[in-house]
């Protein structure tokens, strides 16, 4: 038998797995690559502004560097599209468009099928402005919910939870062996944004005299984010009338992660209570932590104490954060049944 080509003839599909997140955007493709971004599309503010930037809307990181020449969208704020604003909706398609030529060159004709995973809330409302944002790069969609996509990559199909902990919300999702229903799932709006803004009040509260901006807030937390107890105190410098100093923030950070844990709890009690009685304790010992959040040390430990106390818990943590709801979505794109796909 011939040896298939490596590369894709024009009626061959590319399958993407695309995780749109507020923060950052993932996307994962069935010719093994693999990117991220975080979720800024930034366009030029005036012609000085397109001649400084040398494109015509920028992306992530580099949007970030650009700021004061661009307008800046991060169009998945609140887990919604916002709706009305063309420019949000314009911003979602750049953004789809942006992360599909990062695995795929622009002037392919490969035709691309995509799964594309959603922050729950968003799922609810929005389903039509995706589809148009993915219609122009994409012959056939399907829309989850990000914690769905999660599930569906570590197989976690039937008697699960999800908690997907990004940065603008905490979305839960029941597995129970279909595909969840609305009333399986539930977002939190308090996620890693509203931890940020914590420990953000909680440092100017003790060091008044503290120079930072929210930007550095979120490196400390990311770096140094903890619930419970830890054995060493959280130290970084920040300057003080132009001079670095070292402050000690332990507390801080202690406070600001945990200031999420409360909700969190009481939402998983309640979807668990809400299901049918005989799966609750199948349920409870097979949760599982997504998402950037997911990497605060001591998580997994505390939820399964504080769970734990409505009979035995088992929560861990999947193995990858940031690739975790694309590559799910990916493996959907491969095994959907072709009666799934919404033709564009
Ligand atoms: N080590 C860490 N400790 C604590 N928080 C972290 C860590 N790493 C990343 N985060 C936080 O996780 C969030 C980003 O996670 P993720 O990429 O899953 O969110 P998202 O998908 O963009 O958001 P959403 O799902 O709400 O749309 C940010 O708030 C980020 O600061
Ligand atoms: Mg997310």
């Amino acid at each position: 038998m011939a040896k298939k080509s490596a590369t894709k003839t024009a009626d061959e599909k590319l399958l993407v797995g695309i995780d749109l997140g507020t923060s950052r955007s993932a996307i994962s493709a069935d010719n093994n690559k693999k990117k991220w971004v975080e979720s800024y599309v930034g366009w030029p503010r005036d012609f000085i502004a397109r001649k400084v930037v040398g494109a015509p809307v920028l992306f992530g990181a580099e949007a970030v560097t650009h700021r004061l020449s661009l307008d800046m969208y991060r169009p998945l704020k609140n887990g919604v599209i916002k709706e009305g604003t063309a420019r949000d909706e314009e911003a979602v398609k750049e953004l789809i468009r942006h992360l599909i030529t990062l695995v795929q060159p622009s002037n392919s004709d490969t035709k691309v099928r995509a799964v594309v995973g959603v922050p729950a809330e968003s799922f609810k409302v929005n389903k039509v402005a995706l589809k148009k944002a993915v219609a122009e790069f994409a012959e056939s969609l399907f829309v989850v919910s990000e914690p769905f996509a999660v599930a569906y990559g570590v197989g976690a199909l039937d008697n699960a939870m999800v908690i997907d902990i990004g940065a603008g919300t905490v979305d839960f999702c029941i597995m129970h062996g279909t595909v969840p229903l609305e009333e399986d799932q539930r977002t939190v709006l308090t996620a890693g944004d509203y931890v940020d803004q914590q420990l953000f009040t909680f440092l100017k509260e003790r060091y008044p005299a503290a120079d930072f901006n929210l930007n550095m807030i979120r490196r400390f937390k990311e770096e140094h984010s903890f619930v419970g107890n830890v054995d060493k105190d959280v130290e970084v410098e920040i300057p003080v009338d132009g001079k670095s100093t070292v402050h000690d923030i332990t507390e801080e950070v202690k406070r600001a992660c945990e200031s999420i844990l409360p909700a969190m709890v009481e939402s998983t009690l309640e979807l668990i209570a809400k299901f049918d009685p005989e799966y609750q304790d199948a349920i409870r010992e097979n949760i599982i932590l997504a998402g950037g959040g997911s990497q605060i040390r001591g998580l997994a430990e505390y939820l399964e104490e504080a769970i734990g106390e409505y009979g035995p818990t088992k929560v861990r943590v999947v193995e990858d954060s940031l690739y975790g709801g694309a590559d799910g979505a990916l493996e959907l794109a491969k095994e959907m049944p072709e009666e799934y796909w919404t033709e564009l």
